[in-house]
């Protein structure tokens, strides 16, 4: 069992006022600083940094589409689709989806362990400071077909969006395109830099940086602070994207909407992709102006340059901290997660392949369906995980509070290959099914099956469906005709999940390579450049200090113990009627009956 910190517990309207401030004068801060592009400074200039190829990392992995490897080809590279056999398809991507991943309508299975949904707003904030693969530009889909027997509702709901006017004859689609492939090695494009350098807040080139900063954060007088706006409470909220930089939610992040400049913007171009996202953006930047303006008022001396960068050293470390003592050990288990043991130049802190098109992904099995959002008088006004996609005005009009509260007291979904309604058919304001997309990423990105790369890892082989969590094995033997043909993702997420961990055992270990090597492979990892207090401070903070203390108004929210377990005051929230839900988008989804 994973060893719980006291479960958060909601309290509202009440001012407890603020922990007392750091005194920042013993501070001894590093003199150089990480460039924004991620790069390290020392012998291994390129690695992490942003514009770069995903990586192989696990040694002696064969890819499915390791023939294309030329230097002056720019073809993208070609899928495999055959299964191990040669002669048989591989089944279609939404089949294997219904097949073992179907969640029904309303149905929410909560996490065993207590965990709060702050595990998975975590995970996918992180995510984000480690890969965002392009798109290609041009005609590339890889759409996945969704027939009428197998999926009536979809289809159905899918024809009538488009207006076809013989609705379940029409095929459905789920509309993908092709990862973006670096030229020349033929491996998806990294867009960000792989390491931990808080890329979500400040981005990870100087002119979204530029934009991201408050107009007087430089100079000798300068704030080091990020620029605000302002939600309809006064309290402080990201920037608006009033100068059209690349943002989603179009597919190239650029702008395709007039909504565009009401938009957000943050480090990165998902910041808004979900209500609970924008939030946790929200709050890093919060957190910055927090430090900023106590180093500003301790040294008149300091220009905003140096207040700035400062103020960014303790914001990695914080994020650092956080996600390697609170969130990895929960997320993978303890046992998966060493000490620190020092800088090592050979590990590669660089997105892997195995890991971001594959394993990492497991967080979305992790996703509520419905979000709480409890207000300072504690009413609650919960917002269904659909009706949040691209939806700024909702962080205007509620602030943060609610939906700090939220996170911090419903318990997240369990480790297992079922995700919620809305993430498998209303994903992204459209007909789409995330479990689907991940498994034909896998394809895109040349994922050979799962057996493959548990030897990679040093595991054994599965040698029957068996060895699958019950009912999924049974449900994977449906799909799949030899336990080899099993695929990365739908396989590792159906694995027998490990105790103090949230996953099966390849799964935690794909994961942990690939933190650790960012971890290890980083000069500025904040245990090898940070002493003293400043250490000692870094290591004393929790995610919940950083909640507290960046609420709407001062000690408005309260969360004592670990953010990442759930307060018992409340498990489930009511959840969308399934009559209005059928109202809304029509008949109930037939999911293929597991055996
Ligand atoms: C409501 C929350 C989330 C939503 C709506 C969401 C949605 C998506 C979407 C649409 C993609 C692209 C799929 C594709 O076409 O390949 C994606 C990719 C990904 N997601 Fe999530 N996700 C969420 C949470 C998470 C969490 C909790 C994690 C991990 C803990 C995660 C990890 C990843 C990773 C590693 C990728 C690949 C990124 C890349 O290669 O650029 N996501 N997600």
């Amino acid at each position: 069992m994973l060893t719980k910190g006291k479960p958060g517990v909601l309290e509202v309207n009440v001012n407890l006022g603020t922990e007392q401030e750091p005194d920042v004068s013993s501070f001894t801060f590093p003199t150089t600083f990480r460039a924004i592009s991620g790069a390290n400074s020392g012998g291994q200039p390129l690695f992490g940094r942003a514009e770069q190829a995903i990586i192989h990392g696990s040694e002696g992995l064969n890819y499915a589409n390791d023939v294309v490897a030329s230097e002056e080809s720019d073809d993208l590279p070609e899928i495999v689709r055959w299964s191990t056999d040669g002669v048989t398809l591989k089944p279609n991507a939404r089949n294997v989806s219904n097949a073992v991943s179907a969640q029904g309508l309303d149905e929410s299975i909560p996490n065993p362990d207590g965990i709060s949904d702050w595990l998975w707003q975590w995970g996918q904030f992180m995510d984000h400071d480690l890969t965002e693969v392009p798109q290609h530009g041009n005609a590339s889909a890889f759409d996945i077909s969704v027939t009428t027997e197998s999926d009536p509702f979809f289809v159905q709901i899918e024809a009538e969006s488009i207006g076809t006017a013989n609705e379940l004859e029409a095929p459905g689609w789920i509309t993908l395109a092709r990862s973006e492939f670096e030229p020349g090695t033929q491996e998806p494009l990294n867009e960000i830099s792989g390491l931990v350098d808080a890329g979500t807040v400040y981005g990870n080139t100087e002119a979204r940086l530029a934009e991201l900063m408050a107009e007087d954060a430089l100079g000798d007088d300068g704030t080091g602070r990020l620029a605000t706006s302002e939600a309809a409470n006064g309290s402080p909220l990201l920037p608006l994207n009033s100068n059209g930089f690349c943002n989603g939610p179009s597919a190239d992040g650029g702008p395709d909407s007039d909504l565009l400049p009401f938009f957000f913007l943050g480090g990165d171009i998902r910041a808004q992709e979900q209500l609970n996202l924008a939030v946790i953006h929200t709050l890093w930047v919060r957190e910055h102006n927090y430090w900023a303006d106590i180093i500003r008022a301790s040294d008149d001396d300091l220009t905003g340059a140096e207040v700035f960068e400062m103020t960014r050293t303790i914001i990695q470390a914080e994020i650092q901290h956080i996600h390697y003592t609170e969130f990895l050990p929960i997320f993978v288990g303890a046992h998966n997660i060493p000490a620190y043991d020092g800088y090592n130049p050979e590990a590669r802190p660089d997105a892997d392949n195995v890991a971001t098109g594959c394993a990492y992904r497991g967080g979305h099995t992790f996703i509520s369906n419905s979000f709480p959002r409890t207000d300072d008088s504690g009413n609650d006004d919960p917002i269904m995980l659909r009706d949040g996609f691209f939806q700024p005005q909702e962080i205007f009009t509620h602030g943060l509070n609610p939906y700090l509260r939220g996170l911090s007291t419903q318990t997240c979904q369990a480790g297992d290959p079922l995700f919620v309604f809305d993430l498998r058919n209303l994903l992204l304001n459209g007909l789409d099914d995330l479990f689907a997309r991940n498994i034909e990423r896998g394809r895109d990105h040349g994922l050979p099956p799962l057996n493959v790369i548990r030897e990679s890892l040093g595991l054994a082989p599965h040698t029957s469906f068996d060895d699958f969590q019950e009912p999924f094995g049974a449900a994977l033997s449906r799909v799949y005709a030899s336990v080899d043909d099993v695929e990365c993702f739908s396989g590792m997420m159906s694995e027998v999940v490990e105790s103090g961990s949230q996953f099966g055992d390849s799964q935690g270990l794909a994961i942990a390579n690939q933190w650790l090597a960012i971890r290890d492979g980083d000069e500025f990892y904040y245990e090898n450049i940070l002493t003293g207090d400043l250490l000692a401070q870094i290591q004393g903070t929790t995610l919940a200090d950083v909640i507290e203390r960046n609420a709407d108004t001062p000690g408005s929210i309260t969360v004592p113990g670990s953010a990442f377990f759930a307060s018992d005051v409340r498990d489930t929230l009511p959840l969308m009627s399934e009559e209005a839900l059928l109202a809304k988008f029509g008949p109930r989804e037939v999911a293929v009956e597991i055996a």
